[in-house]
């Protein structure tokens, strides 16, 4: 497997509306949404304890977008052409009145598929409402079923029973196809994948291995701890076969490989070993209500402020698409090249733009 598309997207595949493009050709399908900056985990790689202790202050609510305002912008980004909607955080589960802002977006003109990206610990007491509201579909967390493994990652917080059980009350209020994200760290979790794999294999949940990347400035990535996607697969397959399959859409994040016996699917998310810059069609709206165009973008454009001093629809419309039509960003293709990982401090933290 080689590294996907160095040059620009061919035209005739690129998601989005026509006519808006990026600087490399890219069109804007997708739209992750963070509607809070707090999290009930404190997973080392992402929101460390020591950092995020009692005393953190995370952001004031008069800093957060009201849900009015989340999907006044989230309606401009369908208007501009994206398709699929995902909420995430922090822990969306979190935010107070969910359901209203799903209610929101699944009435929205042009938008076709809403997702939710959760650590699941709050499924069982959301997903019915959820569900009704409009929501399609969740995806989980769940870096290991050994109870003292899971605890490391996770900070301390939560348990493997929760988990299974919020995943439990997903598949029960039909939101479905689910998807379990897994981030690889060597030397932690990776003697724990093919105990993953088993459980879930007929179960009809995707199980999804993400490399351990060097998003946000604290985690203390070393490319050490990355575990290439290949070597995965080759430890999976040895015991399981598998074999590749085609992408469910163009610009499809996880490469997907199914069970040869049946037994379903799952999914490397190789974003360190064979980066996807080439087709990325995302955007990401901040908490605080920023557009960022890269997950280790420095920042984004702020539309808060224009938007609180009374900008009219259509000009937010154009900070959104000029925004669009000056993104560079190639950033995981520019750390595979050889550049090497940013200075930590010349990143947005993960956990502000949900990943
Ligand atoms: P589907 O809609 O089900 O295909 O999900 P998805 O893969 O788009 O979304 P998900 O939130 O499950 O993505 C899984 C993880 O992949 C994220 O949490 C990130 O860690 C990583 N990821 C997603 N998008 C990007 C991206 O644009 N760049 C990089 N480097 N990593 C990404
Ligand atoms: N590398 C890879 N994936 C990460 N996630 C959070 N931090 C990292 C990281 N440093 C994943 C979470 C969750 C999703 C929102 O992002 O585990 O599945
Ligand atoms: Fe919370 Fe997800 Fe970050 Fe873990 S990775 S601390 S569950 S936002
Ligand atoms: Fe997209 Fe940035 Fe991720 Fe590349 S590094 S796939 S441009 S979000």
């Amino acid at each position: 497997m080689g590294i996907r598309g160095l040059s620009g997207p061919d035209e005739s595949t690129v998601a989005g509306a026509p006519g808006l493009r990026d600087t490399r050709g890219r069109g804007l399908r997708d739209l992750r949404i963070s509607v809070t900056d707090r999290c009930n985990f404190r997973c080392p790689y992402c929101m460390p304890a020591e950092v995020f202790g009692e005393g953190y202050r995370f952001l004031p609510r008069k800093d957060i977008l009201r849900l009015e305002e989340i999907l006044r912008i989230a309606r401009l980004v369908a208007r501009a052409g994206a398709t699929k909607m995902r909420i995430t955080g922090g822990e969306p589960l979190a935010r107070a009145n969910l359901a209203a802002l799903i209610e929101g977006l699944a009435a929205t003109p042009g938008v076709t598929d809403l997702a939710l990206t959760t650590n699941a610990v709050l499924l069982p007491a959301h997903a019915p409402r959820l569900a009704e509201a409009g929501l399609q579909r969740v995806t989980t967390s769940l870096d290991s079923l050994r109870p003292e493994v899971f605890a490391r990652m996770s900070g301390g917080r939560g348990t493997v029973d929760q988990v299974l059980a919020g995943i439990a009350a997903a598949q029960a209020a039909g939101l479905t196809p689910l998807k379990v994200n897994c981030v690889v760290q060597r030397g932690v979790n990776d003697d724990g994948v093919l105990e993953l794999a088993r459980h879930f294999r007929g179960t009809g949940h995707i199980l999804r291995f993400i490399e351990f990347m060097d998003v946000g400035t604290m985690n203390r990535w070393d490319h050490s701890q990355v575990v290439p996607a290949r070597e995965l697969l080759d430890r999976i397959d040895a015991e399981l076969p598998l074999e590749p399959t085609e992408p469910n859409y163009h610009g499809e994040v996880a490469r997907r490989y199914r069970y040869r016996d049946g037994a379903g699917e799952i999914g490397m998310i190789a974003s360190v070993s064979q980066p996807f810059c080439g087709d990325c069609s995302r955007a990401r709206l901040s908490a605080e209500g920023e557009l960022v165009t890269c997950l280790f973008a420095k920042e984004g454009r702020d539309l808060k402020t224009p938007m609180r001093e009374g900008a009219s629809d259509d000009t937010l419309y154009q900070m959104i698409t000029g925004s669009w039509q000056e993104r560079t960003d190639r950033y995981s293709e520019e750390r595979s090249a050889g550049a090497g990982p940013q200075k930590a401090g010349d990143r947005i933290e993960m956990y502000k733009i949900g990943g």
